[in-house]
């Protein structure tokens, strides 16, 4: 696996300082480029105020900032800031033209160990990017803000490298993120996915009067993602019983009709794999009883309730 130790991130703006931020948190020396000055600037006041944060939140010590600060070397230069970097993010702009230029020039200036990776959120660069090294190209999707979120989407076309795969990965676990690898490509990956379909839901109930926002939120906190963060979108399902999901599914009357034929779903209920209460589901649980399993979600779900109750950090941001 091609060890990655010199980090280039190609434009400083909301993602771009942010990455490169997370790089220099975890040690690592980062060239941060971006073509316009005033951009950098704005990244070092984005950044300083960022580890000051961090500080506040005790994450960070106030005597190791500007050891932080120091990894971090802001450039113009394009070239200087390639000098033997082992993996180069671009988070450029949002544009297939831009994209594609940058990644000819990536591709000219960096050293050939170089693994070229794209921030986009929506583009798939695999279409069109054209680079000397299909093997070392990669999407590393940040969210932001991407110092404080874990998830990183990692995508690969059928020519990368697997093992360039596997340092990327290895790399931002070192970081303390989670990257998650797909099988293949997809525009907007699990979670703007998700949201597309959940905020179509929130127009429809605020356009209709039928809740106000903040009583939305609230739902979509104490109910939705307290859920969510203990046990994800599709062990929920497990839980709820893959019968009962089936049967909503299909129920047109009273809930919003699914466009999508859940597929997968249906063929496992046919099987009898109903979730957690008769064993299996989407996942297998290896002969784990309902009682068990119901007590280790709880479990959980207690002691996330106690985090949230005994501070106050849901709700609203006002
Ligand atoms: N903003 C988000 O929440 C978010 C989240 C995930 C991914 N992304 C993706 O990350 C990328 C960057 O988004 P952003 O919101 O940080 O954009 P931004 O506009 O805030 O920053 C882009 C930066 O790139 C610089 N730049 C533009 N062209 C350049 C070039 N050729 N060479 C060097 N620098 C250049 C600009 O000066 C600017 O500072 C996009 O592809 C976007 O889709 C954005």
């Amino acid at each position: 696996m091609p060890q990655i130790k010199k980090i280039m991130v190609i434009g400083s703006g909301t993602m771009g300082h942010g990455v490169a931020q997370s790089f220099a948190m975890g040690g690592y020396e980062v060239a941060m480029q971006d073509s316009f000055p005033q951009a950098l600037e704005r990244a070092d006041k984005l950044i300083r105020g960022s580890l000051d944060t961090m500080v506040e939140a005790g994450l960070v010590k106030k005597g190791d900032i500007p050891k932080i600060i120091a990894r971090i070397h802001p450039t113009a230069s394009l070239e200087e800031a390639a000098k033997d970097a082992d993996l180069a993010i671009e988070c450029i702009i949002e544009n297939k033209d831009a994209k594609i230029d940058i990644f000819k020039k990536m591709d000219a200036i960096c050293p050939p160990k170089t693994i070229l990776a794209s921030n986009s959120s929506m583009l798939n660069i695999f279409d069109f990017v054209e680079t000397s090294r299909p093997d070392k190209l990669i999407v590393t999707h940040f969210y932001a803000p991407p110092q404080i979120i874990p998830l990183v989407d990692i995508l690969k076309s059928d020519k990368t490298d697997i093992k360039n795969v596997e340092a990327v990965v290895d790399i931002l676990k070192k970081l303390g993120k989670k990257p998650i690898v797909f099988n293949k490509p997809i525009a907007g990956y699990v979670v703007s996915r998700v949201m597309v379909a959940y905020q179509r839901e929130i127009y429809y109930l605020l356009d209709n009067g039928y809740i106000s926002a903040k009583d939305l939120d609230d739902a979509m906190i104490w109910g939705l993602g307290m859920r969510m963060l203990v046990v994800g979108g599709v062990q929920r399902i497990d839980f709820g019983g893959l019968d009962l999901s089936a049967k909503n599914a299909t129920n047109t009357k009273d809930s919003t009709p699914l466009e999508y034929k859940p597929k997968m779903l249906y063929d496992l209920v046919e099987k009898g794999n109903l979730g957690v209460k008769s064993g299996k589901g989407f996942y297998d649980y290896h002969g784990k009883s309902e009682a068990e399993m119901c007590h280790d979600r709880d479990v959980r779900l207690l002691k996330l309730l106690k985090v949230l109750q005994e501070n106050d950090i849901t709700g609203p941001v006002l």
